[in-house]
């Protein structure tokens, strides 16, 4: 099943797509995810984009439409994938049209105060990436991975103004997407309020799977 997730920064996007992705066998693309590693590898990609999302900016669409196209070239997403973080732009919805078909469309309702919650307690890891959440779901051992045993830490772009950033950036930018993908019956809402568990019983029964 060929799937994205839309939702505002910090709406558990990527904590159910590592759920989901085990559930349906497909390979979780999380545009951001690509981005930190490029950035953490210092790669021309990754010195390219660092100001723009530590600053809670958009990438341009030139860049991250063709880093998806090739990514969705990829044999493991030939079946079906989990977009996570893409598109997030009119521009790139309608760029994906063009190399993709996408099945459903699902996106993320929680308002603001669930966001801020969850953004600023976020912690991560930096070799796996995994979401942690410094009240809902700690390390067991402080600033340590409990799965790779990798360093856990605040995202730069998870500090207050750039917080604030990514919200204008998100109503502005990506919300009109809904009524984009919703215009073509593509689109699926689900309560992204509760605990992940009842999110993901919530998007089984939403997608028959
Ligand atoms: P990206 O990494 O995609 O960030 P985002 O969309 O802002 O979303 P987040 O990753 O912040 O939130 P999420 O919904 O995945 O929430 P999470 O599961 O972590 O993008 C980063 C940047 O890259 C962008 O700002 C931009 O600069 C650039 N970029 C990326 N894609 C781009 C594109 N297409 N075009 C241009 N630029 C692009 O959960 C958050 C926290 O809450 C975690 O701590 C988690 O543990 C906790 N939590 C999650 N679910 C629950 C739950 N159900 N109950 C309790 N706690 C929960
Ligand atoms: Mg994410």
């Amino acid at each position: 099943m060929k799937l994205i997730f839309l939702g505002p920064p910090g709406a558990g996007k990527g904590t159910l797509a590592v759920r989901v992705k085990e559930l349906l066998k497909t390979p979780h693309i999380s545009t951001g995810a690509i981005f930190r590693d490029a950035i953490g590898a210092k790669s021309p990609l990754g010195l390219k984009v660092k100001a723009v999302i530590d600053a809670g900016k958009l990438v341009d669409d030139e860049t991250t439409i063709a880093l998806v196209k090739e990514r969705l070239e990829q044999a493991d997403a030939q079946e079906g994938y989990i977009l996570d973080g893409f598109p997030r732009t009119t521009a790139q919805a309608e760029a994906l049209e063009t190399f993709s078909a996408v099945d459903k469309v699902v996106n993320f309702d929680i308002p603001d105060s669930g966001v801020m919650e969850r953004l600023s307690g976020r912690r991560v890891c930096r070799k796996c990436g995994f979401n942690f959440h410094a009240v809902f779901n700690k390390p067991k051992k402080e600033g340590v991975c409990d799965f790779c045993g990798g360093e856990v830490y605040i995202r730069e772009d998870d500090k207050p103004s750039a917080i604030a950033k990514r919200l204008d950036v998100y109503r502005a930018q990506t919300q009109p997407l809904i009524d984009f993908y919703r215009k073509k019956g593509l689109l699926i809402d689900i309560d992204a309020s509760p605990l992940v568990d009842e999110i993901l019983v919530g998007f089984r029964k939403a997608l028959g799977v």
